[in-house]
């Protein structure tokens, strides 16, 4: 399996990727239950806190039937240290020379982010095909995927950044679509409440409306 063919096999029966920052050790196996109990199979754990590494560690250790992806990776020692702590799949809210050649040589596949053609060319002349599209609705929303399927026609995107009940339809319509992704499904007041029976019903939601696309 390329590494296109990895992507997508991660997305094939869910089209969701809710986006995740740890703020207490405590949340990551109840978080993870509720949103796998709302029909989630793929996540992404950020590093953007400091919990995120031994988040992904421990649930590679505890969650195998979990897809894990490792987000807000923007350096070579940070993307190895992903690697090492067993992420499936790396995300990058941009693209540096540095990280798209790392995801030529890692084991896993990098899910580069990008936001103007120019960046999709310097990605899909190294072989990528699938990008984050990042910060999508501030960019142009589903009308600017649209507007990559031009030029682009076999690649696909994951949009994130402003996504939510209220749009996700716009994106789920899309044909160049690889996934949806963002937080909404796991809004900081109700992972600080520990309100885990909200996460699953907010889940079930979206992976219902995936699931209807
Ligand atoms: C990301 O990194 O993908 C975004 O921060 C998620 O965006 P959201 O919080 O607006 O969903």
């Amino acid at each position: 399996m390329d590494k296109t063919q990895a992507l997508d096999a991660l997305f094939a029966d869910v089209t969701l990727l809710p986006v995740i920052s740890i703020e207490r050790e405590a949340d990551v196996l109840p978080l993870a239950d509720a949103l796998a109990a709302g029909g989630i199979t793929t996540l992404e754990i950020t590093l953007r806190t400091s919990l995120g590494l031994p988040a992904i560690e421990l649930l590679r250790r505890e969650r195998p039937q979990l897809r894990i992806g490792a987000g807000t990776v923007t350096n070579a020692a940070q993307f190895q240290a992903v690697e090492q702590a067993g992420a499936h799949f790396v995300v990058t809210p941009g693209i540096t020379e540095e990280l798209l050649q790392l995801g030529l040589r890692s084991r896993i596949p990098l899910l580069p982010g990008i936001a103007t053609a120019s960046e999709i060319l310097a990605g899909y002349r190294l072989g990528y095909r699938r990008f984050k599209v990042f910060p999508a609705e501030v960019l142009g929303g589903a009308a600017l995927l649209r507007s990559f399927a031009g030029p682009f026609k076999d690649v696909r995107f994951c949009p994130t950044g402003g996504i939510g009940q209220q749009n996700i339809d716009q994106y789920l319509a899309l044909d160049n679509l690889l996934a949806v992704g963002g937080s909404w499904v796991t809004p900081k007041a109700a992972v600080a409440a520990a309100d885990w029976a909200e996460i699953t019903r907010l889940s079930r939601a979206a992976t219902a409306l995936a699931a209807a696309r």
